[in-house]
């Protein structure tokens, strides 16, 4: 008696030292904010299943799936132990607690995300068929008990991805909104335009996909005067995206389509010559890099394009924000360029100590679309180099070059996304030894450097902490060309990204997580993903 007491009491102590994740089979990542530890075990095998005052359709929709994944897994309906899921209106819409007793299982959430976050605790708790794959005899289905309170660090949870470079058929795309899912993220930011492809139909300007859609070669391997010769490229239909938002939108995540401009926009040039500056004849690009050949600031036609195209657009994301990219815009050809050089007189733009007039252009094209869409009720992200000039106060920043912009930002009151590339380029390779990788951009970031990411400075106030709305890993794909490549390249930093996204600092172990990713490499393999060992 005495000697138990003592085990139980070296148990609970061990939660509190220990913290959430380390514990016998709970091995959740991302490792929830509060664990305790309870005693016995629920079976799930014939459990019946009760909703009590969930009013939103999606919410009850993605429980009653649980409930049928599990009885159909298990074999078994309607028995005595009871999985209750309760609508309780005084948690945050992304909060749940989860309390798992002998005989019955309760989850409290007030909305779909909170109901999301509490299954996916769940099944991580589960025996790994739960996620795929034959059930093996005599399979059981016991959890232990535990009781887990669990929200998010920060509201912006994102993964993006491009698919301009390389195309991913909507099922790879789902695949990965899938493995978000899993780990607690709910921003999908959509690269679905550059200068190596037009990704996304659009009805009243089809040339668009017709001709930007596709590139006649690309380059092979990091060899820029070669080319395969081979006719790539492909396009997203307007159903099919809306059914990508429907799917996303399932599982409480939020897709923001991202149409980069004025520069990235070789593919819309191939399309419509008469919209850069020279007049053309350009193509699709076949090469990596940063093209010289950008939107022509100074022409009307090219406004009414974007428009057009927004407007398709919001119809199809009915995202708070719209990504319009602003990176990467070389002013080479607005320099020597009659319109763009008349719009900068009409403007009164001009040279001063911090930028150039063709800097003040990028600005004011940024601004006119960002007015565009705010009229639409819309807001925008842009990527850092928007806030060289003077971008308005309302555009969100997506820090990607290093952490300075989403700093400036944030003192400067704008809010901000951190994505850096030293810490959150997954297209970098995973180790200092480029050789024993496949062919990626360069760069070094391991597995330990991603999870070791801490958005938030000691010397930050708390109202620029408040700024920062999140973190996002993103995923370039000019040298990833398959699917095979696609999760190599994402698994399993993007598993470390989900700590970083959702756990306060003080919870981020890195011998924890290590040892709950053997467990989550299981769940990759039973979801059918490749992943780096
Ligand atoms: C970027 O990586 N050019 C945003
Ligand atoms: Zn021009």
């Amino acid at each position: 008696m005495k000697k138990t007491l003592l085990y139980l009491t070296a148990a609970m102590a061990a939660v509190i030292v220990f913290g959430a994740c380390e514990r016998g089979s709970v091995q959740i990542i991302p490792c929830p904010q509060e664990v305790k530890a309870g005693f016995g075990e629920f079976d799930f095998a014939g459990a019946s299943f009760i909703i009590k005052g969930v009013e939103d359709p999606a919410a009850s929709d993605y429980i009653r799936s649980f409930q049928a994944l599990v009885q159909e897994k298990t074999g078994k309906v309607d028995g005595r132990s009871r999985v209750v899921f309760v609508h309780d209106a005084s948690m945050a819409p992304e909060e749940y607690v989860l309390q798992v007793r002998r005989r019955k299982v309760e989850v409290r959430a007030s909305a779909l995300n909170g109901f999301v976050y509490a299954i996916q605790s769940l099944k991580q708790m589960m025996p790994l068929c739960i996620w795929g794959g034959e059930v093996p005899q005599g399979q059981s289905w016991k959890v232990p008990a535990v009781k887990i309170h669990d929200y998010p660090r920060f509201g912006y949870r994102g993964q993006h991805l491009d698919c301009s470079r390389h195309f991913f058929s909507t099922d790879e795309v789902k695949k990965i909104l899938n493995l978000m899912s899993v780990h607690k993220m709910n921003r999908f930011h959509w690269h679905l335009t550059d200068d190596q492809g037009w990704r996304v139909e659009i009805r009243k300007h089809p040339r668009l996909t017709s001709v930007g859609g596709w590139r006649s070669g690309t380059m092979i391997g990091k060899d820029w005067s070669s080319d395969d010769h081979v006719r790539y490229g492909g396009f997203y239909s307007q159903e099919e995206l809306r059914d990508v938002v429907a799917y996303a939108a399932s599982l409480g995540i939020t897709v923001i389509p991202e149409i980069d401009m004025p520069g990235h926009m070789q593919g819309v040039l191939a399309a419509y010559p008469e919209l850069g500056c020279t007049g053309g004849p350009y193509e699709v690009w076949k090469v990596w890099g940063v093209s010289q050949e950008v939107l022509c600031a100074g022409n009307e036609k090219v406004y009414s394009l974007m428009e057009d195209v927004l407007s398709e657009l919001l119809d199809i994301f009915p995202s708070e924000y719209i990504h319009i990219g602003g990176d990467e815009c070389p002013k080479v050809r607005w320099e020597s360029c009659p319109k763009c050089q008349a719009k900068i007189r009409e403007l009164g733009l001009g040279n001063d100590e911090h930028f150039k007039a063709e800097d003040y252009l990028q600005t004011y094209f940024m601004n006119r679309v960002e007015k565009f869409l705010n009229e639409h009720g819309r807001k925008i992200i842009g990527w850092d180099e928007i806030l060289e000039g003077d971008i308005s106060q309302s555009a969100t920043i997506m820090s990607w070059r290093g952490t300075e912009g989403g700093i400036k930002a944030a003192q400067s009151g704008r809010d901000a996304i951190m994505t850096p590339n030293s810490h959150m380029y997954l297209d970098y390779c995973q180790s200092d030894t480029p050789e024993n990788e496949p062919l990626c951009i360069g760069g070094c970031l391991p597995l330990e450097k991603v999870y070791s990411y801490e958005p938030l400075l000691p010397t930050m106030t708390e109202e620029e902490c408040s700024h920062i709305l999140g973190v996002q890993a993103n995923l370039w794909t000019e040298y990833i060309a398959s699917n095979e490549y696609l999760e190599y390249m994402l698994l399993p930093r993007h598993t470390a990204l989900s700590e970083v996204q959702w756990c306060n600092a003080d919870n981020k172990d890195w011998e924890r997580f290590c040892n709950s990713l053997k467990h989550m490499q299981q769940i990759y393999e039973a979801l059918g993903f490749n992943y780096r060992k």
